[in-house]
């Protein structure tokens, strides 16, 4: 089949369409070349292309912004498929370039979905990247209260340091449980908000018009060719560039928070599982590694592997929206459709260290920090 994938020459996106090519698909890249993302750093589609620096059989590149009509309806004629990966990624910036995400994330969906609407198209599958971020607080249990859904932190407990999460009935200190795909959403960040758009458009869309669609609800990725000159996106991209520059990676509150980091390869993996079976169809799924790991060990492994020995400084500082606990219950994805994560952290990271040692990284973690700090989004 043809495949489209927006966002196609992004860190997902890349690999996304080497694997389908080696599956035997065709694959058409639509991406606006973010420069956020991608200044300065190497091209990601770099295995796509022959020598001569054109794309390989099979392959397309477009150029193109998924908030132009046109330039979308003109990269969808002839695809039997879309994976719908283009979109701004950043919590912390989100919180001020709100315009900003709003637009490409969601007003760039409504234009995709607008066009399977209304035009002609062979389009036979939708699979949209949708993020752990929606859910707000994992999911929890009170040694009381059974099963629990935690709101956000307060701004009170977060500056006496208290960072665990308590139950909302009894006030005890509430511990994580796995998240699964019925926990009540709630965004705490105009990124997440985008991504439960994208996510409930897609769906309700592709079930009126019959257009089978699935939403993958990605945790936290990392893997080689994660934007190291973002400094907003995957804490795994952003410790490693502050190692390799000599710099001791930044942990807020005391390190003990905890996410799921999920290989790059897996994440591809169940990309093409949603894409090819039809037990996907109209779905929501989480896709993790299952594994709950801390912020103070995703610093420590890193540092260790690099063989920096810079201890991570842990800030005791926290930043509006963050969450503490998130990992996922991947019980759905795999009963449906036989996902299996295979790359352990501990392994998944050395493949992203191999890659970041040949990156030239430029460090822009304080910058970001100080915008975050200057609109009083980290204390
Ligand atoms: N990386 C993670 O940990 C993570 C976690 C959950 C969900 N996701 C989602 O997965 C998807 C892929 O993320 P990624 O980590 O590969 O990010 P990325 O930034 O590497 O890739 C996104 C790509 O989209 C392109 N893009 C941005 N706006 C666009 C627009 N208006 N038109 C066309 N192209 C545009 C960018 O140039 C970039 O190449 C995103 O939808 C993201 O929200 C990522
Ligand atoms: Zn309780």
């Amino acid at each position: 089949m043809k495949v489209l994938v927006t966002g196609g020459a992004g860190f997902v996106g890349s690999f996304l369409c080497e694997d389908l090519r080696r599956a035997g698909h065709e694959v058409r890249i639509f991406d606006n070349y973010e420069p956020q993302v991608h200044a300065g750093s190497q091209s990601n589609i770099g295995a796509l292309l022959k020598p001569d620096g054109t794309p390989l059989k099979g392959v397309e590149i477009v150029y193109g912004d998924v908030r132009s009509p046109t330039q979308l309806d003109s990269a969808l004629k002839g695809v039997d498929a879309v994976v719908h990966l283009a979109a701004q990624v950043g919590v912390g910036q989100s919180m001020y370039e709100i315009h900003r995400y709003v637009d490409h994330n969601t007003v760039g969906t409504a234009v995709l979905l607008e066009l399977l609407a209304s035009r002609r198209h062979a389009v036979k599958k939708l699979v949209v990247a949708s993020s752990m971020s929606i859910y707000g607080e994992g999911g929890a249990r009170c040694a009381d209260c059974g099963i629990i859904t935690p709101s956000l932190r307060s701004g009170a407990q977060m500056k006496r340091g208290e960072w665990e999460v308590t139950c909302p009935a009894c006030g005890k200190t509430a511990t994580p449980v796995a998240t699964n795909e019925e926990k009540p959403v709630l965004p705490t960040s105009i990124y997440a908000i985008t991504k439960r758009d994208q996510e409930e458009m897609c769906l309700v869309v592709g079930r009126a018009y019959d257009i089978p669609t699935v939403a993958l609800r990605f945790f936290n990725i990392y893997g080689p060719r994660q934007s190291l000159g973002n400094p907003y996106t995957g804490v795994a991209a952003i410790f490693s560039s502050r190692l390799l520059n000599n710099n001791a990676p930044v942990i807020f509150e005391d390190g003990d928070q905890t996410r799921d980091f999920v290989h790059v390869s897996d994440i591809v993996q169940a990309l093409s599982l949603a894409l090819v079976k039809d037990e996907a169809n109209g779905q929501v799924f989480n896709v993790g590694a299952g594994i709950p790991i801390s912020i103070k060990e995703v610093a420590t492994t890193l540092s260790r592997k690099m063989r920096r020995d810079i201890a991570p400084q842990i800030e005791n500082k926290f930043r509006e929206g963050d969450i503490r606990h998130c990992y996922a219950d991947i019980g759905k994805i795999r009963r449906y459709l036989g996902y299996k994560p295979k790359v352990a952290f501990e392994d998944g990271v050395s493949d992203l260290i191999a890659w970041v040692e040949e990156q030239k990284a430029e460090d822009r973690f304080e910058q970001a920090a100080a915008e975050l700090a200057k609109r009083g989004l980290a204390r």
